[in-house]
């Protein structure tokens, strides 16, 4: 089966208003594309939950701090859409800049309190950037389920805040990482990691290991044994608000920043 492509707001509400009509339940995975194994992932939940699928491909511009890492984020659209005809995805929307914003927003959604710490408090403007293109998406698609990885974790908290506190109609599913067998949280930006980098890259997850059976100073002091980590924050806190606890809380989720050369990761786990 081959997905059908479409990258007009019109279009697709139109192909999704009978879909609706007659009872059929739409699962929505928004993407940014480059898709891998975990984009897949949540394709496949979609698949087992709902009647049709629609996943979007949109690098929103206006979640990135960096000009930079918006320029260089890998944009490979009919590999993607390959993908996607691959796993079962019925609709592929793709939509151009300005069909998402033909003018100046004055309108975002910000969730300040999930967004203050670990990467709100390095990413300045990221998660209101996040919330906001996907409160515009959720009103676009408007899907009975919307799939998140648990990668992500603190743009799930978000995402289950924005929905709680706005009364969106939308169940959002949590899906868990998918990882390389060392053990490497799989990401688009993996692909721009140096062969050397590449290699120690899954120490972050052992960290994170560490950090949960031995504390944080022992994962901050096996990573300072690779100079060319640069930490960002390697923190334990509460999986809903996001705000730092005690390690010893449960559930908690330990989570991790940290750069590589040019390129930013992160991880976490859950402790329960
Ligand atoms: P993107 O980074 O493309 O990720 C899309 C979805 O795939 C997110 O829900 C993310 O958590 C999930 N994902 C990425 N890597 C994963 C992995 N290794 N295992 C499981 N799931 C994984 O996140 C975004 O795009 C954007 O911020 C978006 C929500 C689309 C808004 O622009």
């Amino acid at each position: 089966m081959n997905s059908e492509v479409i990258d007009s707001i019109a279009a697709l509400r139109r192909r999704l208003l009978p879909a609706r009509a007659s009872g059929r339940v739409i699962g929505f995975v928004p993407t940014m594309g480059a898709l891998h194994r975990g984009h897949l992932r949540l394709v496949e939940e979609a698949r087992k939950q709902c009647n049709v699928v629609v996943a979007s491909i949109f690098v929103n511009p206006i979640q990135f701090n960096q000009t930079e890492d918006y320029a260089l984020y890998p944009r490979t659209l009919d590999h993607d859409v390959q993908q996607c005809s691959a796993a079962g995805v019925h609709i592929v929307f793709a939509p151009g800049t300005t069909e998402m914003y033909p003018s100046p927003l004055s309108t975002f959604v910000e969730v300040p309190s999930v967004s203050e710490h670990l990467c709100g408090a390095f990413r300045p403007g990221h998660f209101r950037g996040v919330a906001t293109v996907v409160m515009k998406l959720f009103q676009i698609v408007q899907p009975d389920y919307a799939y998140f990885g648990e990668k992500d974790a603190q743009q799930l908290a978000v995402i289950r805040r924005m929905v709680r506190d706005l009364d969106v109609p939308v169940a959002i599913v949590p899906v868990p990482t998918v990882r390389e067998a060392d053990g490497l949280a799989l990401s688009s930006r993996n692909q721009r990691l140096t062969p050397e980098d590449r290699r120690v890259a899954p120490m972050l997850f052992r960290a994170l290991e560490i950090a949960q059976t031995e504390g944080r100073e022992s994962a901050l002091a096996y990573l300072a044994t690779e100079p060319r980590f640069r930490v960002e924050y390697l923190e334990a806190v509460d999986p809903d608000e996001m705000q730092p606890v005690d390690p010893a809380h449960r559930p908690v989720r330990f989570t991790i920043a940290a750069w590589l050369g040019p390129v930013r990761l992160i991880d976490n786990v859950l402790a329960v």
